[in-house]
């Protein structure tokens, strides 16, 4: 194809000791809208990612389950894949940063920052717990906040009264894990020196993140970009540090770098050169992740990259957090749902169709469980496949299940749908699929308007020439909406493929027209949303 375009797409990398959750589902469901749109313009475009296995959670929850980290994070990737599946996440590799692969890249980019003097030594003081042997990340001690004294605070911030501190001034401190006091101890820890890049940065930033963004970042960079500790102490579940024994690479070095390891893996399989490929001129690279992780895909990520001979990314996408009922996510309250507690009761299409319905940027989006049925059932069902349905059923059920022509008006409300393709493509193109959905009910507003006026279910029994013609149109236009949607509605289009007995849509779908063509025997498209099917799933939350 001319101008086709060579696209890596990666979600964040979710961590392995956790389940994945309609938040994470923000980022996962609109990178698939995006990876699809492209893939049905007939571009390149993968869509990469992989499970976050290294750091002390995971090592410590292996251990409390009682099992190695290796059998934790195989039991993890199992069902984080499972879940994408079903909520039709389709990745062309997801991977592991576990992998000899992810070794070997981290390991030569951290000899390209040493080599290019980018790495100094420091020692520091940490909180040290002699029974457990080892040293505690800030939040593996907890203990009572300095400031308003509320009892069991992490050591790096208080939650009650958000005052940020060390492990050391916190009052009676304790291990988490074996709830000893721990001691302080120095150890000699490796550091980036992300200020040596200070100029690089304030020129990429603003070029490849959003304003809101890049605004953001330029009060840290602006001020002093401060060494990046990025060593840690063995016992540590991760890689250990070339030319450093017994320090081990901190989980957001190779976190990254998983995006480069499972993109290498696809390469392999498909024997493609992966530092051409990465590097080629042609290629573009976007990172999908959530405003609290932009500092390590902005900052370090780009420095590590570019001191590494890497090409850096072509934009970072950064989209808001997700809140349900306009509040956090509450396990108390049973919106803290799981995709898997999800799945047990509701179909994930509803899913789909309402964060396309919700998301339009940066901004944190409100998952509002009286809306999300009002949505899915008056507007996608109400508006969209009722149209596609009652046509084809009454063509099945009162006529010979053929289209026919169409009839003048019917041929201009379809170029009316059709000249919204690149309309739609732009909001597609730009991540603003709450307006793209806006545009395609459009569509279907004036397409039901049209439907009720020539009332076919009446006029058939006096003229069922004209009825099949009306039917026609319906169907038609039904059709291009379907293609619209495919990106955001993939099993939903397969469907309606099926009922058209069409090959799969591609975006230029939209040019035919289905006349004097046999239509399949009809199908549900998609069901109604049961209220009560949402409080059931409210209510297996809260356990
Ligand atoms: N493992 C790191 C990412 C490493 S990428 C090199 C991580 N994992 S995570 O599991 O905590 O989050 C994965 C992604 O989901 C992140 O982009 C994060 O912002 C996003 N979300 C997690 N909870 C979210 C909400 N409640 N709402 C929206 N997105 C959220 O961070
Ligand atoms: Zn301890």
């Amino acid at each position: 194809m001319e101008n086709q375009r060579t696209i890596i797409t990666t979600s964040a990398l979710p961590y392995a000791n956790g389940s994945i959750h309609l938040g994470h589902l923000v980022e996962y469901l609109q990178t698939d809208y995006w990876v699809r749109f492209q893939k049905m313009r007939g571009h390149q475009c993968l869509y990469i990612c992989a499970d976050d296995t290294h750091g002390t959670p995971i090592m410590i929850r292996a251990r409390n389950e009682g099992i190695t980290p290796e059998e934790l994070i195989e039991k993890s990737q199992k069902e984080h894949e499972e879940d994408f599946d079903k909520f039709q996440i389709h990745f062309d590799s997801y991977y592991s940063t576990n992998s000899p692969e992810n070794k070997e890249l981290a390991s030569e980019i951290f000899k390209a920052m040493e080599e290019n003097g980018h790495i100094a030594k420091k020692s520091i003081k940490q909180s040290y717990c002699e029974h457990d042997s080892m040293f505690l990340p800030d939040r593996f001690v907890k203990g009572t906040c300095p400031n308003c004294k509320s009892p069991d605070q992490y050591g790096d911030s208080c939650d009650k009264c958000g005052a940020t501190y060390s492990p050391t001034e916190l009052m009676e401190p304790a291990c988490s894990i074996c709830g000893n006091p721990p001691v302080e101890k120095d150890s000699e820890h490796l550091f980036f020196q992300l200020g040596h890049f200070k100029d690089f940065l304030t020129e990429w930033v603003p070029k490849h993140t959003a304003p809101e963004v890049s605004n953001k970042l330029k009060e840290w960079y602006e001020g002093e970009l401060r060494d990046w500790d990025i060593s840690r102490d063995a016992p540590y579940f991760g890689f250990e540090i070339p030319g450093h024994p017994g320090k081990y690479f901190y989980v957001w070095v190779d976190a990254p770098i998983g995006y480069m390891s499972s993109l290498k893996k696809w390469c392999e399989k498909n024997n493609v050169d992966f530092k051409e490929f990465w590097n080629g001129e042609k290629t573009e690279i976007y990172h999908f992740i959530g405003k609290d992780i932009v500092y390590f895909h902005a900052l370090f990520w780009p420095a590590m990259l570019h001191t590494a001979g890497y090409k850096t990314p072509d934009g970072v996408f950064v989209h808001g957090f997700l809140t349900v009922n306009g509040e956090k996510m509450s396990k108390s309250k049973g919106t803290f749902i799981s995709a898997g507690t999800y799945l047990n009761h509701l179909d994930p299409t509803y899913l789909r169709y309402y964060y396309a319905c919700k998301l339009r940027g940066i901004e944190d989006i409100d998952l509002n469980l009286e809306d999300f049925c009002a949505r899915v059932n008056s507007d996608l069902i109400g508006k969209i496949a009722n149209l596609g349905s009652r046509g084809a059923q009454m063509l099945n059920k009162k006529l010979d299940g053929k289209t026919s022509e169409m009839t003048d008006r019917g041929k201009e409300l379809l170029a009316s749908a059709v000249n919204k393709a690149d309309e739609i493509a732009d909001l597609y193109e730009n991540l603003n699929f709450a307006k793209a959905i806006t545009v395609i009910r459009d569509i279907a507003d004036e397409t039901n308007r049209y439907f009720d006026e020539k009332a076919p279910w009446k006029l058939i029994k006096d003229d069922a020439i004209e009825t099949k013609k009306i039917l026609t149109d319906i169907i038609n236009i039904f059709r291009v909406m379907s293609v619209y949607l495919k990106p955001i509605l993939p099993e939903f289009t397969a469907k309606v493929e099926k009922l058209f007995k069409e090959p799969e849509y591609d975006w230029n779908s939209i040019h035919q027209t289905l006349l004097n063509h046999e239509i399949g025997p009809f199908e549900h498209l998609v069901t109604r949303v049961d209220p009560k099917k949402v409080e059931e799933m409210v209510e297996e939350s809260k356990q």
